[in-house]
């Protein structure tokens, strides 16, 4: 790699650096730098290099992207390249196919016998980990006989996940959250709120780069959410991904992806479940479908 000079005001990236900086990324990481986030590519690589006290790429690349701390610092420069944006109750039509068809199915099916186990895949700072919580505990609140449950939040960023994992937010987010479920948080000093004690019991958070998908020990699961996060990868990868997320599933769980997230992929194991606004599927081999999305 040829080294590269840091000029104060910017990194001196070739075409040909620059393509090497996301083949590399793509090929260590899974995500794909486009060409329109060229400007953002260097702007990041610049102030990691600044942090670290580095002028070179060629150094930041042999004596911190190699050897044994090596994915770690991968670890730093994907989290710097992704988007954490999120919200609570981000795709509301998604979570009323959860709350008025996947959990009554699911009732029906098992009487609530085996733990559902959800897992929000690619969580960020755990909001749609506790979005899913809320709902999944709201709705066994109700059931007869209520059920045990457990949320599992993932994600390959460190720091976002430390904020899921302290459960609190600013309090200008709590408006985020639909009047019915504002039970689950509570006052946490002046401007913060934190998740509720009971819910963030059933709520854990681990870390998780998709590209491990294979090697990642998540099984037997009723419900995989993974929403806006696919978007960070080819086509061909995005569907594998997918196709690994299936084998995590029991038969009759299901799988809500974002709406547009992919379009020509099918998989054997899966039948759509007939929603107009969310993306979802269910796991064949278990008896009855899951009725029309009449929700939407
Ligand atoms: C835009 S946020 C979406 C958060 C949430 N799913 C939602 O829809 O609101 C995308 C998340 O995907 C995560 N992500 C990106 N690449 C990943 C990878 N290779 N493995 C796991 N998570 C990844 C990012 O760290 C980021 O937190």
């Amino acid at each position: 790699m040829n080294p590269a000079v840091l000029p104060g005001d910017g990194i001196v990236m070739d075409d040909a650096e620059f393509d090497r900086w996301v083949r590399l990324l793509e090929q260590r990481t899974g995500v794909v730098v486009p060409h329109s986030r060229r400007q953002f590519l260097e702007t990041n690589l610049r102030l990691r290099l600044a942090e670290l006290k580095l002028v070179s790429l060629e150094r930041y690349h042999d004596e911190w992207l190699v050897g044994p701390n090596g994915a770690r610092e991968w670890a730093v420069l994907v989290d710097r390249l992704t988007i954490h944006e999120t919200r609570f109750f981000r795709h509301t039509p998604s979570l009323a196919l959860l709350r008025e068809h996947i959990l009554p199915a699911y009732m029906a099916r098992t009487g609530g016998r085996q733990e559902f186990h959800a897992w929000s895949v690619g969580c960020a700072t755990g909001e749609e980990a506790f979005s899913l919580a809320m709902v999944i505990d709201d709705y066994a609140r109700r059931a007869r006989p209520r059920f045990r449950f457990a949320v599992t939040g993932s994600d390959v960023s460190g720091p976002a996940l430390k904020v899921a994992e302290s459960a609190v937010y600013a309090v200008d987010r709590e408006r985020e959250i639909p009047a019915g479920y504002r039970d689950y948080s509570r006052a946490h000093g002046v401007d913060e709120f934190v998740i509720d004690a009971a819910l963030r019991a059933r709520t854990r958070f681990a870390q998780l780069n998709l590209l491990d998908i294979e090697r990642q020990p998540m099984s037997g699961l009723e419900l995989i959410y993974c929403q806006n996060v696919l978007i960070y990868f080819p086509r061909a990868r995005r569907e594998a991904f997918l196709d690994q997320l299936v084998k995590c599933l029991r038969p009759g769980g299901c799988l809500i992806i974002g709406p547009g997230e992919v379009t020509q992929w099918r998989n054997p194991q899966l039948e759509r479940i007939d929603s107009r606004r969310a993306l979802a599927f269910r796991r064949r081999g278990a008896s009855g479908p899951i009725a029309e999305d009449s929700s939407t």
